[in-house]
C-alpha cells in the first residue's frame, strides 16, 4: 500500500483537471492504495517570501499563517505525489504553484520526504501539440531534482468548458490505469 498525494490545481470545481484526479484516484483506492486530495487550487497558499525563517517557530513549516502547514505534513508523509493541473499560461496555476514553491520550506528546514515517485495530469485548452511543452519540462526537472521515478503523464488537448474532459474516455482510463499500477 502506497501513500499518495493527489495536489490539485483547478480552483473550479468539477472542471476537466478534477475529473482526471477523480480517475487516477479510483485506480488508486481500487489497487489498495491511500490517497489524500489536497485542493491546493482553492486553498490559501502565499507565495514563498524566501525569509528562510522555515521551521524556525516550534514545529511550523512556514511561519506565514496560510494553508502551507497542512500540506507540509503531506509532503514529509507521502511515497508519491500526483499534480493534477489546468494549463494556466504554458505552466502551472499560481495557487498549486505556491504550493510548489514552499517545497522549499522542508528542504531549508531539512526534512524528510517520503516522496519517491511522481506523475502529471493535465488539461488545455489548445490542439498545439507544444502546448505543455513548459509544464512538462517543469515537471520533470522538479522530479529529477527531488529524485522522484517518474511514473507517467496524461496529458489533455482541446478541453476548455468543465466536463469536455468526458469526451476522451481514453484520457481518463489512462488516468485510471496510473492509478492502479501504482
Ligand atoms: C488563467 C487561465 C489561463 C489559461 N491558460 C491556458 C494556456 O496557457 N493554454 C491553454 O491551452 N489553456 C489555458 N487555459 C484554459 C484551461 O487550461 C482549460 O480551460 C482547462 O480545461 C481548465 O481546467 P479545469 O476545468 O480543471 O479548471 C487557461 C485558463 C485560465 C482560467
Amino acid at each position: 500500500m502506497k501513500k499518495v498525494l493527489v495536489l490539485t490545481g483547478s480552483p473550479r470545481k468539477d472542471g476537466n483537471s478534477d475529473l482526471l484526479a477523480d480517475a487516477f484516484i479510483r485506480g488508486a483506492e481500487e489497487a489498495g492504495h491511500q490517497v489524500t486530495v489536497f485542493r491546493a487550487g482553492r486553498k490559501h497558499i502565499t507565495g514563498c517570501l524566501a525569509c528562510n525563517k522555515c521551521y524556525t517557530e516550534g514545529n511550523k513549516a512556514c511561519v506565514v499563517e496560510d494553508d502551507f502547514n497542512e500540506l507540509a505534513e503531506l509532503y514529509q508523509s507521502s511515497d508519491v505525489i500526483v499534480y493534477a493541473t489546468p494549463l494556466y499560461w504554458y505552466s502551472f496555476p499560481a495557487q498549486l504553484k505556491a504550493a510548489m514553491d514552499k517545497m522549499h520550506a522542508l528542504v531549508k528546514g531539512e526534512r524528510e520526504m517520503a516522496i519517491k515517485e511522481s506523475i502529471l495530469l493535465a488539461c488545455c485548452e489548445d490542439t498545439d501539440p507544444h502546448a505543455f511543452d513548459g509544464i512538462l519540462q517543469s515537471y520533470k526537472l522538479i522530479a529529477g531534482y527531488r529524485k522522484w521515478k517518474d511514473l507517467g503523464h496524461v496529458l489533455a488537448f482541446n478541453v476548455n468548458e468543465p466536463g469536455e474532459i468526458l469526451k476522451q474516455p481514453d484520457l481518463l482510463a489512462k488516468a485510471k490505469a496510473l492509478g492502479r499500477n501504482l
